[in-house]
């Protein structure tokens, strides 16, 4: 009886397992030019969305509209330094919670291109490579560098046990890995590194589990360094330059299976500074329409944006970082809102494939709280002691964050002058990066930047301390230039001499901000129209209307401040900036929100519209500016 038990067991075991090889392979067939899904032909109309990006709360939210709108897959990247933030010690919870983003993809309908990298790009934070790799200077990164790829497999070593029972062939929803990503682009050209993430990855998840595949830029050389024999070669464009050619190019390193587009441009980037990106949606269905025309599969980049909180946005060279919000003009706005050109996508999309009878779910409430009055908390060296906890580091010449081991944020260098400067001279500082606030005896004296001018004339006496603070504002995500250290990189020289005897403070400012309470509260700031010394203010935020009783998303306009990081409920919203613009106002998602006391903090690096008279306020609208006047009104890229 038992043993008949079991044998059934086993029959059945067979039986199931049987099916599910017939009934879940997801290959690339070479015969047919196409993808075979479960022995049929397929091709993915995909749209890329970030989980770190998007608050927790919100993505189901944002999964289902994707599915709405028609599309059968999604495209992910997993950004390394968000799991791993020092080394060996590795984050899965909250938004980096993974497995369980991929899991509610699974759950809505949409199968999953995945992308480890473990390089990027993707506008952040040095491409997704962990600063800490930094520490001690001397790395080739994306390269078989010895210490990068110890690293490269210590982490693939955790995230793709993770993914295994995820694969398409394993019962979840991924179809297909790109191993790295643009590799042919970056300067180094080293296909036995690609060879090893190639390996890497099929030891890990085996031999034929997935589909592996390669991305790059619609150009000869990239495609050289970029493929690799036995790895998928797809490409990638947007709505400029000819799609035939394009694909042709594909097809020259790729002679047989599907034409794939991996990052179709629904829009752009934005960098502060520089005017607002906008891609029209004739543009975009027009050619959504013709590369759908060719059967090909298609990834657009990006279908749902989001948000760069904290200190994540990376830079381009010539040195510019990009703005909090990666709203990106995407057919779902940083809000997660459908736009027109949701809709003219989706029209498109129904000319070719079968969409939800479901419509699109509608936009997230938005609510304008109004104004909120700000206080001072204190300045920077009210609070200094607990900005830095451990106090400083003694160093004779300075040393990087990196050094520091510090990887986001700000950190301050002080030293005393050693001589009378009674003439103006100057105090140069090469090495910034990125922009560093000068400060002799605690008076502001002026801003020294990476684009020049790196250096400020002063004049100061023997024994005055001398204080620069420095903002990290996001390390290069792109190009040869990625490893890009922090803080100050090499000597600091006032005339001739080269100072020394530097204390190095690392502010903490992430772990101080959920402490600070009205109990800091010092009394009304004087007059701080001209430039402050960095200092936190906080306010909460307006009740809610009586007649809504649940938080709602709104955007926080700080017009009239003037650079600074923005908390609410203790956390990072990120970078306001809005006197260089584009981005005027900060998404604030209504899931760090209570229905009562929203406590809000900003740390203004320059000067706040506050005075005796004058108005401390910000305020909370119920939409976002993210095209406002910007200050240098040009393109630098
Ligand atoms: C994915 O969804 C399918 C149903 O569409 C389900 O059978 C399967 O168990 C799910 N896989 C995972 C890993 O959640
Ligand atoms: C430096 O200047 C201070 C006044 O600012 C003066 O008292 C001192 O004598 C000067 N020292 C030298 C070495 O010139
Ligand atoms: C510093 O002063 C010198 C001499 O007056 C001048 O040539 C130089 O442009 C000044 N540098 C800066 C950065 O202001
Ligand atoms: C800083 O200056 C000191 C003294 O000249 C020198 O030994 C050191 O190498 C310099 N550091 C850098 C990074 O150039
Ligand atoms: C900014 O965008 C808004 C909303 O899309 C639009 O109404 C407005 O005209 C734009 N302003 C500028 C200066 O482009
Ligand atoms: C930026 O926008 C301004 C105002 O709309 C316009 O005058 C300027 O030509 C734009 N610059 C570029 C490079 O597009």
């Amino acid at each position: 009886m038992k043993i008949m038990m079991l044998l059934n067991i086993a029959l059945l075991v067979t039986l199931i397992n049987f099916g599910k090889c017939k009934s879940h392979s997801f290959v690339v067939n070479y015969d047919d030019n196409s993808f075979s899904k479960d022995g049929q032909p397929f091709r993915y109309i995909s749209g890329s969305i970030h989980y770190a990006r998007v608050p927790r709360g919100y993505w189901d939210d944002r999964l289902m509209k994707m599915y709405a709108t028609g599309l059968n897959a999604i495209q992910v990247y997993v950004p390394w330094n968000f799991h791993e933030r020092s080394p060996g010690r590795y984050t899965f919870e909250d938004n980096a919670d993974l497995v369980a983003f991929l899991r509610k993809a699974n759950d809505t309908g949409l199968l999953v291109i995945l992308r480890p990298g473990p390089y990027i790009c993707a506008e952040w934070d040095m491409g997704g490579l962990p600063s800490w790799l930094l520490k001690d200077g001397v790395i080739k990164l994306r390269t078989m560098d010895e210490d990068y790829i110890q690293a490269v497999d210590r982490w693939m070593g955790v995230l793709l046990p993770k993914i295994k029972p995820l694969l398409y062939s394993n019962g979840g929803p991924i179809i297909s890995i790109q191993v790295e990503n643009e590799y042919g682009s970056y300067y180094a050209c080293d296909h036995d590194y690609i060879r090893h993430l190639k390996n890497t990855f099929e030891e890990a998840l085996g031999a034929d589990a997935v589909v592996l595949f390669t991305t790059d830029g619609a150009n000869e050389k990239n495609f050289k360094c970029g493929t690799l024999q036995g790895l998928y070669a797809t490409v990638d464009f947007g709505t400029v330059g000819d799609i035939s050619s394009a694909f042709k190019l594909q097809r020259k390193f790729q002679p047989q299976g599907p034409l794939v587009n991996s990052e179709f441009y629904t829009g752009w980037l934005d960098h502060w500074g520089q005017n607002h990106s906008t891609v029209t949606k004739e543009k975009v269905t027009d050619f959504l329409d013709k590369i759908l025309a060719m059967g090909a599969s298609v990834n657009m980049y990006m279908f749902e944006g989001g948000t760069n909180f904290g200190f994540w946005n990376g830079a381009n060279t010539v040195y510019s970082p990009q703005p909090t919000s990666y709203d990106y003009d995407a057919p779902l706005t940083e809000a997660g809102d459908p736009t027109d050109k949701l809709m003219a996508i989706r029209n498109i999309i129904k000319k070719y494939a079968k969409v939800p009878l479901i419509p699109v779910p509608p936009a997230t409430q938005k609510l304008a709280y109004g104004q909120s009055t700000m206080t001072k908390v204190g300045s920077l060296y009210d609070v200094l002691d607990k900005l830095t906890p451990y106090g400083p580091i003694k160093s004779n010449y300075p040393i990087t964050m990196e050094a520091m081991q510090q990887s986001f944020g700000f950190i301050m260098y002080r030293t005393t002058i050693a001589i009378n400067v009674t003439k103006a001279t100057l105090l140069d500082i090469p090495g910034i990066r990125d922009r560093g606030y000068i400060i002799i005896n605690q008076v502001p004296v002026g801003i020294v930047v990476r684009n020049k001018p790196t250096g400020l004339n002063i004049t100061a006496s023997k024994g005055d301390i001398l204080d620069i603070v420095v903002e990290n504002q996001g390390r290069i995500n792109f190009g040869e230039t990625i490893a890009d250290m922090k803080g100050i990189v090499g000597n600091i020289t006032l005339g001739d001499t080269i100072l020394e005897g530097f204390q190095i403070y690392s502010l903490q400012l992430d772990e101080f901000v959920p402490k600070i309470s009205q109990k800091f509260e010092l009394t009304w700031p004087s007059p701080q129209t001209q430039l402050n010394v960095p200092t936190l203010y906080s306010g909460t935020m307006p009740a809610l209307p009586p007649d809504i009783t649940e938080p709602r998303d709104t955007f926080l306009k700080v017009s009239g401040w003037t650079k600074g990081q923005a908390y609410i409920n203790g956390f990072n919203l990120g970078r306001y900036w809005p006197v260089e613009g584009p981005q005027v106002t900060l998404y604030v998602p209504a899931t760090i929100l209570k229905r009562t006391e929203n406590f809000i903090v900003l740390f203004e690096l320059e000067s706040a519209p506050c005075s005796t008279e004058g108005s401390c306020t910000i305020e909370f609208i119920d939409q976002p500016i993210l095209n406002g006047t910007v200050a240098r009104g040009h393109k630098i890229l």
